[in-house]
């Protein structure tokens, strides 16, 4: 669209105040503004006040015939350990055909962080001080090592840490990943609008535009050109994981298989949650339909809820963890009535100019910003498989400086992992009663990723080292 067709697009759309001091503005102000606006989808914006804002109602989901989702136990809790082993093979086999890439979603703020800086750049190893960034690129390439096949990596970024994770990327030489499989792409944005409807600038020339949600993944893969490039390579399974998560298994066979052998489009991993009140969401079966029930709209007596066994009902924590099939994505991503991943509505303190150009600070919730979840393309999977993990193996983000889930849990977390490893080998260390062990050692992914990897280079050692403070296996 030109200049004045643009503006008068908006000014239809009642949205002309974005362009109030367009003609104050220099060239290169007016064009971001422009570049800004132009990104916005108006007639979008429209239903989204008219459903989330006007009506100040939130997504909340209906709870109507809601019952706890079924899922595939591990062998050490009931499952099969024949179907295991039989969906680790199959696992392997994708692997070593090369039809699996792994797919981080890194376009997040990391507000409760409060990190300056993209997420993945965040030293969170006990001794090396290794980013998340590291982390994962060690496991890719660990894997692609074992299974002959090098991995394909993509990285989802926003607008705002795009080119300082490039740049990362780039000057650390992509971890010893080749930079031809190493893939990033910006997610798309969204604005925040006040609570009449009308968009924020946050300056004179500027919108105020944020991500739109890890859910705006699938678009994403689809518009950046990334689905294309996994077509041309034979990748048609990806493995999806959060940034924030250091001790997630990226490539894990079992999962992989499972998700082949049940031909599924999206499967998930759970964790069982450790207390009623655990702030993850839900797996629940609703119509037949496989749906994740956020913590927050699940009443608290049903987080309650036991069985005669005196077992959780809701037990299936998500702990956004899933394998999803490329044509699947592709299928997301046209959208299409009753295709798309609904917008949800987060209200926020978000820095604007008011009406006379002159900056608020907000100190209550002055905006609505719209976002998509990446776990509400769950129910339009087919053949949808969730896996029982544990916690221990998979989960321990670093979402908060302090408290649950901060740096410190996560450094004890990789602690206790590598204290299992070990002991699981024939190296014993001494821990305490929660498996922290007493000295500070790491393991690198590239000597050992998981229990087996691990084993294996352990078994492998010629001489045994001591194992005390400082000692670092690569
Ligand atoms: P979180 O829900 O933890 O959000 O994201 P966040 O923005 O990183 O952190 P806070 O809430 O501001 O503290 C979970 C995962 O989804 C990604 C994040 O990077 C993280 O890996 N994400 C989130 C995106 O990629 N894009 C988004 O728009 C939102």
């Amino acid at each position: 669209m030109a200049t004045p067709e643009i503006i008068e697009a908006f000014q239809r759309a009642g949205q002309g105040h974005v362009f109030a001091f367009h003609d104050e503005l220099d060239a290169a102000a007016r064009e971001r503004l422009l570049a800004d606006a132009a990104e916005i989808d108006l007639a979008e914006i429209a239903r989204l006040h008219k459903t989330l804002v006007a009506g100040n109602a939130s997504f909340a989901a209906s709870l109507d015939g809601l019952t706890p989702a079924p899922y595939e136990p591990l062998p050490e809790h009931g499952g099969d350990p024949a179907a295991w082993a039989a969906a680790k093979t199959a696992g392997e086999t994708a692997l070593r055909a090369g039809r699996v890439a792994a797919f981080v979603v890194a376009g997040g703020q990391g507000t409760r962080l409060g990190y300056d800086g993209p997420k993945g750049t965040y030293p969170v190893t006990p001794l090396r001080k290794k980013t998340l960034f590291q982390v994962f690129a060690e496991k890719i390439r660990a894997a692609g090592l074992r299974y002959g096949k090098p991995i394909h990596w993509f990285i989802m970024t926003s607008h705002a840490n795009h080119a300082a994770t490039e740049k990362f990327f780039r000057d650390n030489n992509h971890f010893g990943l080749s930079p031809a499989r190493v893939h990033l792409f910006r997610q798309g944005r969204m604005p925040a609008v006040d609570l009449q409807g009308k968009i924020l600038l946050e300056t004179k020339s500027t919108i105020a535009m944020s991500p739109d949600g890890h859910g705006g993944s699938l678009r994403a893969l689809q518009r950046s050109g990334a689905l294309d490039i996994m077509q041309r390579e034979g990748i048609d399974t990806l493995s999806y994981f959060q940034v924030d998560n250091p001790l997630i298994r990226i490539i894990d066979p079992a999962f992989i298989g499972w998700h082949h052998l049940r031909h599924s489009e999206m499967s998930s991993k759970m964790i069982p949650k450790a207390y009623a009140g655990e702030k993850i969401g839900h797996f629940c079966m609703q119509n037949n339909r496989l749906i994740v029930i956020e913590y927050s709209d699940l009443p608290v007596a049903m987080q309650r809820e036991t069985d005669p066994a005196g077992k959780l009902r809701y037990i299936a924590g998500s702990i956004a963890i899933h394998i999803l099939d490329t044509n699947f994505i592709r299928r997301m991503a046209a959208g299409g009535p009753g295709v798309e991943l609904p917008f949800h509505r987060a209200d926020k303190k978000i820095p604007a100019i008011d009406a006379a150009g002159n900056p608020v600070k907000p100190v209550k919730p002055n905006g609505v910003k719209f976002e998509m979840f990446v776990f509400d393309a769950v129910p339009h999977a087919k053949n949808s498989v969730i896996i029982e993990t544990l916690r221990a193996n998979d989960f321990s983000p670093v979402k908060n400086a302090e408290g649950l889930d901060s740096p410190k849990t996560c450094r004890e977390d990789q602690l206790r992992q590598f204290a299992r490893w070990l002991n699981a080998s024939d190296a014993a260390i001494e821990t305490d009663p929660t498996g922290l062990p007493k000295p500070v050692i790491e393991v690198s992914p590239l000597f050992g990723y998981d229990e087996d990897s691990f084993t294996e280079s352990w078994t492998r050692l010629p001489a045994k080292p001591t194992i005390t403070d400082g000692l670092y296996l690569e």
